[in-house]
C-alpha cells in the first residue's frame, strides 16, 4: 500500500485550471499564525484538512465516475457537462485544501491504494442503474451531508485563511447536491421497484459509512475540536442528523426511495 501524494504540473495546466476556476490566488495565503492555537489544535486541524483533500480527490473520482455512466445510459447532456464540471470543481477544491494543509504543517500520512479510489456499484447492473446508485451515495448522500458539516466549520472559524477556503468550497457544494436529485428527475419512471428498492439500501448504507461524523468523538480525546482552523462541535453534528431526515431521506422519498426508518432512527 503506498501513501496518498499528489503531483501538480504548473504552467499551461494550472494557468488553464484558474482561468475556469478564478479566485485561488485572493485567498490570505501566508498569513495562518499557529502559534494562536494549542498545538492538540494543529494537529487535529491538520489530520482534518489532509483527510479533506483525500475527500475531495475522491469526490472528483466519483462525478468522474457518475459522468461515464450518465453517458452510457443516455441521460440529458446538459446534466453531463454539470457532472463533468463538478469533477473540475473537486479538482480545483483538491488545490485548495493541500495548499491549506502545507500551511497547516504538512499532511498527515494516508495509506491508500488509489486503484481503489473509483465508486464501488452493484456488478452486472445496467447503466441507468449504475449512474443511479452513484447519483445517490455521491451527490444525494455524501454532498448532502458535507455542506453543513463546511457550513458549521466556516461559521466556527476565525483563521481569515481557513474560512476563505471553507467559503469557496462551500459556495460549490450547493449544487453538488442538488445533482443526484436532477438526475432521479429524469430517471426515476424508467427505475424498477426492485431498482429503488436497492438504491433505498445502497443510501442507508452509505449513510452508515458518515455516521461516525456525528456519533464520534475526536482522535485527539478530550481536547477540543479545532474549531479556528476548520472542525466544528455539537451543533454541526445536530446539523448533519437533521441532513439526514431533511436533505436525504425526506427528498428520496418522493422518488419511492424509502429508506429504512429502523435503521436511519438507529443511526441518528
Ligand atoms: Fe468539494
Ligand atoms: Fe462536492
Amino acid at each position: 500500500m503506498t501513501a496518498f501524494e499528489l503531483a501538480w504540473r504548473g504552467g499551461a495546466t494550472e494557468a488553464r485550471l484558474h482561468r475556469r476556476r478564478p479566485g485561488a490566488d485572493e485567498l490570505p495565503w501566508g498569513t495562518l499564525d499557529l502559534s494562536r492555537y494549542p498545538d492538540a489544535h494543529g494537529l487535529e486541524a491538520r489530520r482534518i484538512w489532509s483527510n479533506g483533500v483525500f475527500t475531495e480527490y475522491a469526490s472528483a473520482a466519483a462525478f468522474s465516475a457518475l459522468t461515464t455512466s450518465m453517458l452510457q445510459c443516455g441521460a440529458p447532456v446538459d446534466l453531463v457537462a454539470m457532472s463533468a464540471d463538478i469533477v473540475v470543481d473537486e479538482l480545483f477544491h483538491v488545490e485548495l485544501s493541500s495548499r491549506l494543509t502545507m500551511e497547516l504543517g504538512g499532511a498527515v500520512p494516508l495509506a491508500f491504494d488509489l486503484a481503489d479510489i473509483a465508486p464501488v456499484t452493484t456488478p452486472g447492473v445496467r447503466p441507468l442503474m449504475r449512474a443511479a446508485e452513484i447519483a445517490v451515495t455521491t451527490s444525494c448522500v455524501s454532498e448532502s451531508l458535507s455542506v453543513p458539516a463546511m457550513a458549521r466549520s466556516r461559521a466556527l472559524a476565525s483563521d481569515p485563511l481557513v474560512r476563505g477556503v471553507l467559503a469557496r468550497l462551500l459556495a460549490d457544494e450547493g449544487p453538488h447536491a442538488r445533482l443526484g436529485f436532477w438526475f432521479l428527475d429524469w430517471a426515476i419512471d424508467e427505475l424498477t421497484d426492485h431498482e429503488r428498492a436497492a438504491l433505498a439500501r445502497i443510501a442507508v448504507d452509505t449513510i452508515a459509512v458518515y455516521a461516525p461524523l456525528w456519533q464520534d468523538e475526536p482522535d485527539c480525546g478530550t481536547c477540543p475540536l479545532p474549531t479556528g482552523l476548520g472542525g466544528h462541535d455539537a451543533i454541526g453534528k445536530a446539523a448533519l442528523k437533521k441532513a439526514v431526515e431533511v436533505h436525504i431521506a425526506g427528498p428520496l422519498a418522493r422518488y419511492g426511495i424509502e429508506l429504512d426508518r429502523g435503521t436511519l432512527a438507529a443511526l441518528t
